[in-house]
């Protein structure tokens, strides 16, 4: 946009001062033109002492010489079309052409008045006007008309007196050439000025233009990565308070559960005390399993990384996953050909990546669930990108906003907590996680390890 803007400018530009100029051009050697005109009209009255008797008596045999002696020369110059003498009472007394002797034509009554009163002055004719002063009409299409005004011969006097007005008319080819010329120069000058001053400031804006992009881009990095922090910070401290929680209420329930247990085995008990018993050892088991989770939670906030292979890191997962949830679920890993090392925390890895198994095979119970692993780039950083993808029905606009949001579920008996831990993990790895919802439905969850293999 910058660049169209400035270069339709500088065109502009280049344009209107070529015009303003060429007007300049053409008024300052018209007005040169003139003063030559009036010192030659002023040398030649001189020369061929030329008076204002005449003028007067133009007709006589005298003064028909001394006129056609002093201005006949004219006639030489190059580009004359028409010379008139004129005499203070505006009469023709001498012209190259003859018949206009004696006649008063001219069609600038006003300015043979003010050369008339000693001033030079300059008539540029167009085309249409042309007929009308050249009188006969001439082949050029345009010329300049020049009034000087003819000083009595006698210098001695100090306010030399105005005799008479030379009219000259002249084609202005010569004159449109210089122009022509002139124009030409001035316009490649200001294109080449143009163009040097357009790089220049294209170059100034672009750098500018590159700064301010990439101070863009370190302040949405340093803003994402305040986000990450706060978000690594929240999730450290409520792991600390949720672990803490729950050592607190681990010990009294497993106290629960034993005796209940214990005072199942009495067999003195009536059958709905034993009823009673029993449901209270099954509420007790089920808060256990969810303190444990709770639990769980607090590990991901220790990480000890160590060199894994990631395919076998994948295999060990789906195999604890056949054990703990079912056999007849069907999790397919298309392995990659290469060893894949990565420094990270194996555990922790393996229950994120646990957890989004989990949820696929809770979107899709009766469906395979793939696993992939690719190698993948994150803002310029190279790393692996492990998928699980589901055939479940995704999640919606909502959902998506809320995903990661600890406690946030839309299970009945969920926890929540399994898509925030595997964020948590994937931040204390230096990595990311990313949900995306597939145009053929179901959803993918990846986590997005960067390559390190170096403690
Ligand atoms: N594979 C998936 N397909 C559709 N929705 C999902 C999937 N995985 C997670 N979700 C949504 O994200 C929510 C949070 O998941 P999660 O943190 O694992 O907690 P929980 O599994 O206990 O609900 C789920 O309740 C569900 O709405
Ligand atoms: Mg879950």
């Amino acid at each position: 946009m910058f660049a169209i803007v400035s270069l339709f400018m500088i065109i502009v530009m280049v344009v209107v001062t070529g015009l303003t100029q060429a007007l300049f051009f053409r008024q300052s050697i018209i007005d040169r033109e003139s003063v030559i005109v009036g010192d030659l009209a002023k040398a030649l009255a001189l020369e061929h002492s030329i008076s204002a008797s005449h003028m007067a008596k133009y007709t006589d045999a005298e003064a028909i010489e001394h006129l056609s002696q002093g201005f006949g020369p004219l006639k030489q110059l190059s580009g004359t079309q028409r010379i008139k003498v004129f005499n203070r009472d505006y009469t023709i007394v001498w012209s190259d052409d003859s018949n206009l002797v004696g006649t008063k034509r001219t069609s600038h009554i006003d300015d043979l008045t003010r050369a008339m009163h000693g001033e030079i002055r300059a008539v540029l004719n167009s085309k249409e006007s042309n007929g009308n002063i050249l009188n006969q009409g001439t082949s050029t299409p345009e010329s300049i008309e020049i009034y000087a005004p003819i000083f009595q011969s006698k210098l001695d006097k100090p306010n030399a007196e105005v005799i008479g007005v030379l009219s000259l008319y002249r084609s202005p080819l010569g004159l449109n050439e210089t122009i022509r010329h002139g124009l030409y120069l001035l316009w490649a000058v200001i294109g080449a000025t143009g163009i040097i001053l357009f790089s220049a400031l294209y170059k100034l804006f672009t750098l500018v233009y590159s700064r301010q992009k990439l101070a863009e881009l370190r302040f949405t990095k340093l803003s994402e990565e305040h986000d990450r922090i706060v978000q690594l910070e929240k999730l450290s401290a409520m792991g600390e308070i949720v672990s803490e929680i729950a050592h607190q209420i681990n010990n009294p329930l497993v106290g629960v559960i034993n005796l209940t247990q214990i005072a199942e085995r009495d067999p003195d008990i009536s059958p709905k005390t034993r009823r009673l018993l029993a449901a209270i050892e099954k509420s007790g088991i089920e808060c256990s399993d969810f303190v444990q989770r709770l639990l769980r939670l607090n590990q991901a906030a220790r990480s000890e990384p160590q060199l894994v292979e990631v395919n076998e890191l994948v295999r060990d997962t789906i195999a604890f996953f056949h054990q703990t949830i079912g056999k007849h679920h069907t999790v397919i890993f298309a392995e990659s050909d290469s060893h894949v090392m990565i420094l990270v925390d194996p555990v922790l890895i393996r229950h994120a990546l646990f957890n989004f198994i989990h949820n696929a095979i809770l979107a899709a119970p009766d469906k395979p669930v793939a696993i992939s692993l690719a190698a993948e780039k994150h803002e310029g950083v190279s790393g692996y990108l492990l998928s699980v993808t589901d055939s479940g029905s995704g999640f919606d606009d909502e959902v998506a906003k809320k995903l990661f949001k600890p406690f946030f579920t839309t299970r009945q008996g969920g926890t929540g907590l399994g898509l925030s831990v595997a964020q948590f993990i994937a931040m204390k790895h230096g990595g990311v996680v990313r949900a995306k919802n597939l145009s053929g439905g179901g959803a993918c969850f990846s986590i997005w390890l960067p390559s390190v293999t170096k403690p």
